[in-house]
């Protein structure tokens, strides 16, 4: 199962942005998403709730656990956690496996290609079960010195963990995000992360846009909202390069 953990231990990086977006890019590509919201905040309901009428799960038999107390339906292809905002200590229950279990249990691998998890910003058990879980990490964050001293740190976190099989992704990338081309030190920082980890482990930038921001006023992903937005072309160039 391809398990997707979009993960900094940073708030504000554009995790619940990524996360809805790329569900929605990948459903356009015709594949079928489901998405756990492990940050009990439930923001990834409020970048889905308005694509059509969310509904109970028409697959029933689905597995729940203490943390995915419900599961519904946001369109075609796009199904989510609806988590219980008013319970912070529904969760407890996650451990490593539990989580890389679901996602690789027959009801989801039947249903569904694609895992997409959003992530809390805390080191916490819910963060930890994601990046277990996940088969790509993506790390989103800012091209500036301090965020990328936070990437460092998660990165080599992850790779010893992938190193000591405790992880088992085999893609551990970064996602530079709110890139602003007209500042030098976003150029500068994007360039050296380009020496530092190679071509390859930076995926395609995402430049500052305030329609993705608008987008969640709205309930909707940017492609549902301004589908010739800066934020739409940079999420489909995205979406691409992580499934073609
Ligand atoms: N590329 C972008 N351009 C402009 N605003 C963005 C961009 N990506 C995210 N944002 C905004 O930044 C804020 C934080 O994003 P969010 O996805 O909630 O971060 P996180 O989930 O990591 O806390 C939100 O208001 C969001 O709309
Ligand atoms: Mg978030």
């Amino acid at each position: 199962m391809r398990v997707i953990t979009v993960a900094n231990r940073k708030g504000g990086t554009a995790k619940t942005t990524t996360v809805v977006n790329l569900a929605y890019g990948f459903a356009q590509a015709n594949k079928r998403v489901i998405v756990l919201d492990l940050d009990n905040q439930g923001h990834v309901m409020h970048g889905l709730k308005a694509l059509g009428c969310v509904q109970q799960s028409d697959i029933t038999e689905l597995p729940l656990n203490t943390f995915f107390t419900s599961i519904v339906k946001c369109a075609d292809n796009i199904y989510a956690t609806d988590v219980d905002t008013c319970n912070a200590n529904t969760n407890e229950e996650i451990t490593l496996d539990v989580l890389r279990n679901w996602c690789d249990s027959e009801a989801v691998t039947k249903h569904f290609d694609i895992v997409l998890i959003d992530t809390p910003p805390t080191l916490s058990p819910q963060l930890m079960a994601a990046l277990s879980a996940a088969t790509d990490i993506i790390i989103p964050a800012t091209p500036l010195p301090l965020a990328s001293d936070g990437v460092q740190k998660l990165l080599n976190a992850c790779r010893n963990a992938m190193a000591e099989r405790k992880f088992r992704a085999t893609k551990l990338t970064i996602l530079p995000v709110m890139v602003e081309q007209n500042l030098k030190l976003h150029r500068q920082e994007l360039s050296n992360w380009y020496g530092r980890y190679g071509r390859s482990k930076v995926l395609s930038p995402i430049r500052k846009s305030i329609k993705l921001a608008e987008a969640f006023a709205e309930n909707k992903p940017v492609f549902a909202y301004a589908p010739n937005s800066r934020g739409a072309h940079d999420y489909t160039e995205l979406c691409k390069q992580l499934i073609g």
